[in-house]
């Protein structure tokens, strides 16, 4: 399989890579670095340093490329980031995916696995949230990730274009030799295991009062190596001639604030303090995946399920890369 990964020199993106070169794929990376790492690159790995809204360069690319796929990874992630400048969400994340998807019509490559995520829902009806609820996303980036899989519908019955579109819930964990390093970090796992590295005094609990047992927010994590195996079996999917699909990601477990920066203590050994503060805008009370299409669909078959190996190897990326890729 001859694979174009977007957005390789990310966090999803570069444990993907990694998943790929290690079953024998060929493997060409699309970058602009942006947010990207070029420390997280693999010499295995083709790479150009290209926007993709830089349409001329993409569409030269991908013609020559004789890819068999792309796996989409490249946007902009951030909900609170979107709410005050969502000029750049839709620039990147909507014009650069178009420009991205006519390249791929113009070369010929039918088939894409694109990143979408659990805001596309909004607030949920009930739980666990099966792909069939209502999509109400409740911000831009929410949105633009929305946009994107309707335009991709389009695509697919007029030019015949199939997606697999994974919406992730919390990405969380490391492989062996990538793991998560964002420039502006507002994750919870990687900021709490930076006050246990003594980076920051401690951590800030966004919302104590939610209905929820201990009053914080219920998320649904999910380890990037078991992301990353969802779209080596969504490409397998797609070239065995499956239709476009859309399936969650997530381990169907949800657990507090709490129960995490609580787990991170027992496994880091340090104290990490923790202070209440006030909700952060945007935040659902409760996010937990039903993951049983992407099992049925495509075969899908998470393995780290445990959010204390999830912590474990997030903890070893965070100890052994005190700086990130640096
Ligand atoms: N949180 C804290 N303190 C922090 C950071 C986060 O209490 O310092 C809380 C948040 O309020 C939230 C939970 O920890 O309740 C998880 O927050 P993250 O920022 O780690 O993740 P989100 O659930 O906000 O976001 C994730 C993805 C988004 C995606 C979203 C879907 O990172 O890309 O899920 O709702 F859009």
């Amino acid at each position: 399989m001859k694979a174009l990964v977007t957005g390789g020199a990310g966090y999803i993106g570069s444990v993907t890579v990694e998943a790929l070169l290690a079953r024998g794929d060929n493997v060409t990376v699309l970058d602009n670095l942006s947010t990207g790492h070029s420390g997280a690159l693999f010499a295995g790995a083709d790479f150009h340093q290209i926007d993709l809204l830089d349409t001329g360069p993409v569409t030269k690319l991908l013609a020559a490329g004789d890819f068999d796929a792309v796996i989409h990874f490249a946007a902009f992630s951030l909900v609170g980031e979107s709410v005050s400048d969502p000029e750049k969400y839709m620039r990147n994340n909507v014009c650069g995916t178009i420009s991205l998807l006519n390249a791929m019509r113009a070369a010929g490559i039918r088939s894409i696995v694109f990143s979408s995520t659990a805001a596309t829902y909004g607030e949920p009806r009930s739980l666990p949230i099966t792909e069939d609820q209502p999509t109400l996303p409740a911000n831009p980036y929410g949105l633009t990730k929305r946009f994107m899989e309707q335009a991709m519908e389009a695509y697919d019955a007029a030019y015949g274009l199939r997606m697999a579109s994974l919406r992730y819930f919390n990405a969380a964990g490391a492989s062996a030799a990538r793991g998560e390093e964002h420039r502006c970090e507002t994750h919870l796992i990687p900021l709490v295991l930076q006050a246990a590295l003594g980076k920051r005094e401690n951590v800030r609990i966004y919302g104590t009062d939610y209905r929820t047992p201990d009053g914080t927010c219920i998320r649904d994590y999910i380890h990037v190596e078991d992301l990353a195996s969802a779209h080596l079996a969504a490409l397998d999917y797609l070239a065995a001639g499956g239709e476009s699909v859309i399936c969650n990601l997530g381990n169907g477990n949800g657990f507090s604030v709490r129960e995490v920066i609580e787990v991170c203590r027992q496994i880091t050994g340090r104290p990490i303090p923790a202070v209440g503060a006030s909700r952060r805008p945007g935040d659902p009370a409760r996010l937990v995946a039903s993951s049983a299409r992407a099992r049925e669909k495509i075969g899908w078959n998470p393995a780290k399920y445990d959010l204390r190996v999830i912590v474990e190897d997030a903890w070893r990326w965070h100890r052994t890369h005190p700086n990130g890729y640096e």
